[in-house]
């Protein structure tokens, strides 16, 4: 099995990805690495809708916090490659932190409002990295259109919001969470949670599950279902770092629930945090939808 081509520097990407083009559409797949079956459903996504697919790999520094896991963060390059390219992908694109920061480096995006809640507010400048890298893969990769997960449905909304206040081009798709079989949503983080953890861990959808059943039979306080999702949470020894019910348009509080409603969690079991959400329209009935 011949391994795919693979680029460190954005001169020899875009030189590399400008033949590509004239085959057909491209399409995009950012990630960190210490790919999981969440990350391969994007690739799979992108492979479906484009000629050729592009995957970078950064562990990008910019948007970890001075007392975050950045350095503990999983890398696994050679693993990451063959499972990319098991799902579809054609291209890795793996740049090392001059090729994306070069010195002195001066200049990042700010996206405002939309960044001031949930975990933009337990994470500061968390988004202003994550909004400063994709802008810069944007760039470099040029695709028609880059596929993101609905696990992270502040960080797709922050993407779009991005892409459209600067008048980007590239078309953002939201890809449905993929999922445990016990329900918890796919991490790269996983690998730092014990067994025993990782058992308790799976409380977070089933405490936005049973919440979001008490929403299809009426309630609409939505300080009531925040109380009852915490309850859940903290029976299960998880310390909340936050449970939100936003609206899904500005990420500000609902206090009465209806129209398109996020519900999300960021939890730590030990010392790990782990996030969930489950984005839903209230309307004559309540249905889930991609944020
Ligand atoms: P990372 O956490 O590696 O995730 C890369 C992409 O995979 C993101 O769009 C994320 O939402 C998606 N993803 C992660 N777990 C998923 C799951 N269980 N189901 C579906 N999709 C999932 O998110 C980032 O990296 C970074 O912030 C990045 C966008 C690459 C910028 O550095």
């Amino acid at each position: 099995m011949t391994a795919l081509p693979l680029y460190r520097a954005p001169e020899e990407l875009r030189a590399a990805l400008a033949p590509l083009r004239a085959r057909g559409d491209l399409g995009f797949v950012p990630t960190m690495g210490a790919l999981h079956e969440g990350h391969l459903s994007l690739i799979r996504a992108s492979a479906a809708h484009s000629a050729t697919t592009v995957v970078s790999v950064f562990v990008n520094p910019a948007q970890f916090g001075p007392n975050e896991d950045f350095d503990a963060y999983p890398r696994m390059l050679q693993d990451d490659i063959a499972a990319a390219k098991s799902a579809g992908a054609d291209v890795i694109f793996a740049p090392d932190k001059a090729g994306i920061y070069p010195e002195p480096y001066r200049t990042f995006i700010e996206v405002e409002e939309i960044t001031g809640t949930l975990c933009g507010r337990s994470r500061q400048g968390h988004f202003r990295g994550v909004a400063t890298v994709v802008w810069k893969l944007l760039q470099i990769v040029d695709p028609d259109r880059a596929f993101f997960g609905a696990k992270d449905a502040q960080q797709v909304r922050v993407i779009r919001q991005m892409v459209r206040d600067l008048l980007g081009r590239w078309e953002i798709v939201a890809c449905p969470t993929v999922r445990e079989s016990d329900g918890l949503a796919m991490s790269s983080r996983y690998c730092y949670l014990t067994n025993e953890e990782r058992a308790r861990a799976a409380v977070i959808l089933e405490a936005v599950r049973v919440a979001i059943a008490r929403i299809e039979k009426g309630e609409r306080h939505a300080g009531r279902i925040r109380v009852a999702i915490m309850e859940r949470i903290e029976a299960a020894s998880l310390r909340p770092d936050y449970v939100d019910v936003v609206s899904l348009g500005d990420l500000a509080p609902a206090n009465e629930m209806n129209g398109d409603v996020l519900i999300a969690v960021a939890a730590f079991a030990g010392t790990t945090r782990l996030i969930d959400n489950v984005c839903i329209r209230i309307g004559d009935h309540v249905e889930e939808r991609l944020p």
